[in-house]
C-alpha cells in the first residue's frame, strides 16, 4: 500500500484537530493510503516539538517555507490563521504538494482565487476544512434531500451563535484583527453556514446584510490557545477591526429565500450553529450540540401522526457511521475531521478531486465579499458580480 506523507502547518486548536483526525483514520476506516504524520511545523521551537511528541508526529519544524519543500512530504495541511493560507498553500502547490486548507481559504477573494489556480495550475489535489458537512446528520439531510423527501425548497434559515468575547475586557485575538482573520463573525462562523447552504440549497444569487462591531477596543492579548486568551492587568488597548456579529439575507438560484445570523455575542451559545430547511413536502432541522440528530418531518407521512421525528443518526446505514461504534453509542466535534482527512486521502488515493475543494472555497469568500460589499453600499448584490 502506498504511503501519503504529510506536513503540518499549526499546532494549536485546529493543530490539535487535524493531528487527531490523521492518527485515528486508519484504525477506524481502512483508507486506500497509509498515512505517516511526518512533520508539524510552527515557529516556537520548545511549543512544537512537544506538540510532535504529544500529538504523534515523526518530526518537526519551524519553517513552512522548510517543510513546504521537503522531499519526503506528500501534502501539506494548513491549520495556522487566514493571513498565511495564500503565501503557504501557493509555496505547496508550487512545490507538488496536495494541500488540505482550513476555512476560510484566504483573506479575501482575489487571494482565494489566486490559491486555486495554483492549486489547478500545479495539478495537485485542494481540500478545504468545512467539516461541518462531514457530520452524519449533516450528510443524512443532503441525502434526504437529494431524494426528493423535502420537495422543492423555499426557505434555508441559519444560525451560528456563540459568546466566547462577549465580556468587553477579554483580550484583542488575532480573531478580531482583519490583517490575520480577514473577517470576523462573518468569515469565521458564517463560513461554515454558508458553505452548508450551498451544500444543500445550491447556489447564491444575491445576498443583502447589517453588522455591527460592538465592543471597539480591547486589551492588548497576552496569551491565547483555542478560543480562550489572557491579557496583563492594565494592558494597553487596541481597535477590533472585525464584524462581531452579522446577519444577511439570501435568495437562491433555484428561488429559495436564505436568512443567516453570525455571531459572537449571543450570550449562553457555546457552538450554536442550526439551520432548518422548508421545501414543499416535508422539513429538516439541525443543531450541531446535539449532532448526533436530524429533525424530519413529512407531509407525507399518514394525517393525525404527522410531526417532526428525530432520527438518532448513528447507525451502520448511516453516512460515516458504521466506521464507529455499535448504534447509539454517539460520536463528536472530532470525528467530523476524521471523515473531512479521509475523503481527502481516498481522493488522492483514487486519483479525484475531493470535495469540498478550493472551488467551494472561493465561493465562500465570494459570498462573504458580497455580504461586505451589501453593506458598504446598503444594497443587493449579485454574488457572480464579484
Ligand atoms: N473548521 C473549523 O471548525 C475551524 C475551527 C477553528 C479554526 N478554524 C480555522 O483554522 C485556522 C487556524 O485556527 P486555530 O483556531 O487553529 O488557530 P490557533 O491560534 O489555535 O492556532 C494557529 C496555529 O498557527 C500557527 N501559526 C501562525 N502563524 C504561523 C506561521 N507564520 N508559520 C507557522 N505557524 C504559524 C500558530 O503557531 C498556531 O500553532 C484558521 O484559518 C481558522 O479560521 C477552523
Amino acid at each position: 500500500m502506498e504511503t501519503l506523507n504529510v506536513g503540518l502547518v499549526g499546532y494549536k486548536f485546529m493543530g490539535k484537530a487535524h493531528s487527531n483526525a490523521f492518527r485515528k483514520l486508519g484504525m477506524f476506516f481502512s483508507p486506500s493510503m497509509k498515512v505517516c504524520m511526518k512533520a508539524i511545523c510552527g515557529r516556537d521551537e520548545a511549543w512544537v516539538r512537544e506538540s510532535a511528541e504529544k500529538f504523534g508526529w515523526e518530526g518537526y519544524e519551524t519553517s513552512w517555507e522548510k517543510l513546504v519543500t521537503r522531499s519526503d512530504i506528500d501534502m501539506v495541511d494548513i491549520a495556522a490563521p487566514s493571513n498565511v493560507h495564500k503565501e503557504i498553500a501557493i509555496a505547496a502547490a508550487e512545490s507538488k504538494k496536495h494541500i488540505f486548507c482550513e476555512k476560510p481559504l484566504a483573506l479575501n477573494l482575489k487571494d482565494a482565487r489566486e490559491m486555486l489556480a495554483a492549486a489547478e495550475k500545479n495539478g495537485v489535489k485542494h481540500q478545504i476544512g468545512f467539516n461541518y458537512r462531514f457530520v452524519p446528520a449533516v450528510q443524512l439531510a443532503k441525502k434526504l434531500i437529494d431524494e426528493g423527501k423535502i420537495g422543492k425548497i423555499y426557505h434555508f434559515r441559519a444560525l451560528y451563535l456563540q459568546d466566547w468575547i462577549i465580556d468587553p475586557d477579554f483580550p484583542l485575538v488575532w480573531r478580531l484583527d482583519k490583517k490575520i482573520a480577514g473577517s470576523g463573525s462573518l468569515g469565521d462562523l458564517g463560513a461554515h453556514v454558508i458553505d452548508i447552504a450551498r451544500f444543500l440549497v445550491g447556489e447564491f444569487d444575491s445576498v443583502i446584510g447589517m453588522n455591527k462591531t460592538f465592543i471597539k477596543e480591547r486589551p492588548i492579548v497576552e496569551k491565547m490557545t483555542g478560543l480562550s486568551a489572557t491579557s496583563q492587568t492594565g494592558a494597553a488597548k487596541g481597535q477590533v477591526t472585525v464584524d462581531d456579529a452579522t446577519l444577511f439575507l439570501a435568495e437562491f438560484k433555484n428561488g429559495a429565500l436564505g436568512s443567516f445570523e453570525a455571531t459572537r455575542f449571543a450570550n449562553g451559545h457555546k457552538n450554536g450553529m442550526s439551520f432548518e430547511i422548508n421545501g414543499s413536502k416535508g422539513s429538516l432541522k439541525f443543531e450541531f450540540e446535539r449532532m448526533n440528530e436530524l429533525q424530519f418531518f413529512s407531509s407525507e407521512d399518514e394525517a393525525g401522526t404527522q410531526g417532526f421525528r428525530t432520527i438518532q443518526v448513528t447507525e451502520p446505514v448511516h453516512p460515516y457511521a458504521g466506521a464507529w461504534w455499535p448504534a447509539g453509542h454517539v460520536i463528536g466535534y472530532e470525528h467530523t475531521f476524521v471523515h473531512e482527512m479521509y475523503e481527502f486521502v481516498e481522493a488522492i488515493a483514487k486519483d479525484r478531486q475531493p470535495v469540498p475543494d478550493f472551488n467551494d472555497g472561493v465561493k465562500c469568500c465570494q459570498i462573504i465579499e458580497a455580504v461586505d460589499l451589501s453593506i458598504a453600499e446598503r444594497q443587493w448584490i449579485k454574488v457572480d458580480n464579484l
